[in-house]
């Protein structure tokens, strides 16, 4: 008879290891990771070759992977029911990276949002036409845009593909790469006549992908942006960025238009606060009631209701090196056991084989 635990879906996520964990972040991934790890086999690691994309100190990235793991435990995720790991410490990814980028395209990649983005920020250009490709080629500065920025959604389709994830917890701005993963996915079985990789979706509960919008009035919160609250955050802190948020005028009229800036307030108040509350503020809006002073009160007071506790548990892990080894160690060994499994498979069919 098969085993129950053999017919659990593969959830499989992760974040790169750049610093604190934001709202954003939680909202959009870590939140929803803990929602699932009753009820599905869930994987979940620190991207910290990814994050070595944007050249961070190296220092930092060792610290940043602790960081985040401690984030990951204070959120709620348990290591008896996860698969909890470090990206580095499963070398078969990074095989499989060399083997699936033999099927990917420059000029896919080079349309992906992200890297142009980001290839945007290595130039130095602030302009946001879509010329990137001649920029990129045409530019004899010491500026450069690195390969691995390029491939950066090819290693994330092997940290999914190798672990045979059916859902990908993640927010609206990884989307596009999970699409791309999918067409991997797809071109690899085409190419070979197999159907060996399943094409895993998002998952949001049944909902729509989550955006966590900044503080600045601008569309995303983001730690390149400058427009975050963090886990992390002490209650001080917090109150006075919220405190600080952009807003408007006022309304003049009723029932006038919501700017961007006041939107953005009313969707972390449908992230923290109960329906009543979010009611309460937009019929004040559309009467011209509304005091953003008082909204921002309230919304700081329910932020801190779902952050304090969290921090105060980063706080205490954040300094048990030896558990955090001992959660990745073992998490390392499972995600390894999955990995090889799938690597060799793939080199079987790729006609990878010892002579
Ligand atoms: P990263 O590290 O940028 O972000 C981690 C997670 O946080 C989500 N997120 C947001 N969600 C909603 N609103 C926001 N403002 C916001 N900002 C960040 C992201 O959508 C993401 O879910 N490439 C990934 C890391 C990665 C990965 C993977 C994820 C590498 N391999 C395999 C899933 C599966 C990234 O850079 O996420």
């Amino acid at each position: 008879m098969e085993n129950k635990e053999e017919k659990k879906k593969i959830v499989l996520s992760g974040i790169r290891s750049t610093g604190n964990l934001h709202l954003g972040n939680y909202f959009g991934a870590l939140s929803k990771f803990v929602k699932m790890q009753d009820d599905y086999d869930c994987r979940y690691f620190v991207a910290d070759l990814h994050a070595l994309t944007t050249h961070p100190d190296p220092k930092m990235i060792h610290e940043n992977v602790k960081q985040i793991l401690a984030e990951y435990l204070a959120a709620g995720l348990d290591p008896e029911k996860n698969t909890i790991f470090v990206q580095s410490d499963v070398p078969e990814i990074s095989e499989m990276y060399l083997l699936l980028n033999m099927h990917v395209g420059i000029g896919e990649l080079m349309r992906t949002a992200s890297f142009k983005d980001k290839a945007r920020k290595a130039l130095g250009i602030t302009s946001d036409g879509d010329e990137i490709e001649k920029e990129i080629i045409g530019n004899n500065t010491n500026q450069r845009v690195n390969a691995g920025l390029l491939t950066y959604p090819t290693l994330m389709a092997v940290d999914i593909l190798i672990q045979k994830a059916d859902l990908v917890p993640v927010g609206k701005d990884q989307e596009q790469h999970l699409e791309l993963t999918r067409r991997f996915a797809r071109r690899f079985n085409s190419f070979y006549k197999t159907d060996y990789f399943t094409e895993p979706t998002n998952f949001n509960f049944g909902g729509e992908a989550v955006k966590v919008p900044g503080l600045d009035g601008s569309g995303k919160m983001g730690k390149s942006e400058g427009n975050c609250i963090y886990l992390i955050d002490d209650e001080k802190t917090l109150r006075k960025k919220v405190m600080r948020a952009v807003t408007d005028e006022g309304p003049k009229e009723p029932n006038q238009p919501v700017s961007q800036p006041v939107e953005n307030l009313f969707t972390l108040m449908a992230l923290v606060s109960g329906p009543e509350v979010v009611k309460h503020y937009r019929d004040a809006y559309a009467d011209c009631s509304i005091r953003y002073g008082d909204m921002k009160k309230q919304l700081a007071e329910d932020i801190l209701k779902i952050t304090l506790p969290i921090r105060e548990r980063i706080l205490e892990i954040r300094g048990d090196d030896e558990y955090l080894s001992k959660v990745v160690a073992r998490g390392a060994e499972r995600a390894r056991e999955y990995a090889s499994a799938t690597l060799r498979d793939v080199k079987e069919i790729m006609g990878i084989r010892k002579v």
